[in-house]
């Protein structure tokens, strides 16, 4: 194991009465961007919080290494914490903001000098490096915090939501920013978001949390591709969900599905199921192709319904369909549809709200989310 792995095992915590945190056990593997993902109030928080050593666990232990800092002071831990909320000294200016960890140690001057512009240059500040915090915009801000948070050099860094009181357009920037640091600096960060945007395109893995349990680790692509439930499925991205039970296995990895109200339907094996099992397939919305007449040359393993299109919404790089099939309201299905010249040409008819149309994917696309 190496000094700056984390190991989480049994972690359980309760306030007042309630479970936060329910046996949650991760391992973090050293110089790893990993994130904590899971909506409001389900725990994130109170999580790393426990990894900084402001808040004590009921049971469990967290491993630094070979060491178990449980029952470590904060400022013994070798991490370092970036909140929401700047945190800075408005009385200072950057560069003293940036200073004062090592002030705190009581390095030389000389050593402090070269130290705190070589973080001010990390963070791209060069140019403000003797304004107040109260003369920089969010983003600046922000960038502050993480000068002042690597200084010290931890092992790991620990941030929690430190994008979300920017703008979009910052926070895109931001973030990419925080992804070359990273790159630059090689430590473990831990980052909180309850942005999933965010979480898929920063991270090395992501923990799916919900009401105190982590629910899926794995890679961006694992959690899009393969969501381990139909909460993660739901959470992450945008999904249309069907029920049914399986009538029949073929080629080994391909199902069939016979639903009350949409016939049969094929989908993709990857999870064990077996024939006569109730079961939760889900398609994503980008992967379903709408036309406006039946597709032409599709094997057995795509799926075609005749829809009624209830509404469309024109969003400039795509449009997005929500159809309705039998004329059932309930029978909602969200599908993405992309313009552009060289699309199928049936694919380029406009379908406008209120006609029927054709929706179909191919079974590969969609996934099993669970036996029910
Ligand atoms: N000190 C405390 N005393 C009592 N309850 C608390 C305390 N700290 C947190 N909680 C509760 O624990 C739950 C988890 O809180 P936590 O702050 O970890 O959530 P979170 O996932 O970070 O949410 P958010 O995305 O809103 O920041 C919440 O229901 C919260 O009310
Ligand atoms: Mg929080």
């Amino acid at each position: 194991m190496k000094k700056t792995d984390i190991k989480i095992v049994d972690i359980k915590k309760s306030f007042d009465g309630v479970d936060v945190l329910k046996n949650i056990n991760l391992e973090i593997k050293d110089g790893e961007f990993f994130s904590i993902l899971g909506p409001s109030g389900c725990g994130k928080t109170t999580l790393l919080r426990m990894i900084a050593g402001f808040i004590s666990p009921d049971s469990g232990s967290i491993y630094l290494g070979d060491k178990d800092i449980v029952n470590l002071a904060p400022n013994k831990r070798n991490v370092n914490t970036i909140f929401q909320k700047y945190a800075l000294f408005p009385h200072l200016t950057v560069y003293e903001n940036v200073a004062f960890p090592l002030r705190l140690k009581k390095m030389d001057e000389a050593t402090i000098d070269l130290e705190v512009k070589k973080f001010i240059d990390l963070v791209d500040l060069k140019d403000h490096i003797y304004k107040k915090p109260n003369q920089l915009s969010g983003g600046q801000q922000q960038r502050v915090s993480i000068a002042r948070a690597l200084i010290n050099k931890p092992g790991v860094l620990l941030l929690d939501e430190p994008l979300s009181a920017l703008d979009a357009k910052l926070r895109q920037n931001l973030l990419i920013e925080l992804d070359n640091i990273h790159d630059e600096v090689g430590i473990t960060f831990i980052f909180i978001t309850h942005d999933q945007q965010e979480a898929l395109s920063i991270s090395d893995r992501i923990a799916v949390m919900n009401n105190g349990e982590v629910l899926q680790v794995g890679t961006p692509a694992e959690v899009y591709e393969a969501p381990a439930d139909s909460f993660v499925a739901d959470f992450i991205g945008e999904n249309n969900f069907f029920n049914g039970q399986i009538s029949e296995i073929f080629d080994n990895t391909y199902a069939k599905l016979k639903t009350e109200k949409l016939g049969e339907l094929v989908f993709e094996l990857d999870k064990p199921a077996k024939v006569g099992d109730r079961v939760q397939v889900s398609i994503r919305p980008e992967k379903i192709r709408v036309s406006k007449h039946v597709p032409t040359g599709l094997t057995e393993k795509y799926n075609v319904l005749k829809v009624y299109v209830d509404e469309l919404i024109y969003s400039g790089f795509q449009s997005k369909y929500f159809v309705w099939i039998n004329g059932d309201k309930n029978l909602l299905f969200k599908a993405f549809k992309q313009h552009a010249v060289y699309f199928d040409e049936d694919d380029n008819d406009t379908i406008h709200w209120d006609e029927d149309a054709y929706i179909s994917w191919h079974a590969d696309d969609s996934f099993l989310v669970e036996v029910i």
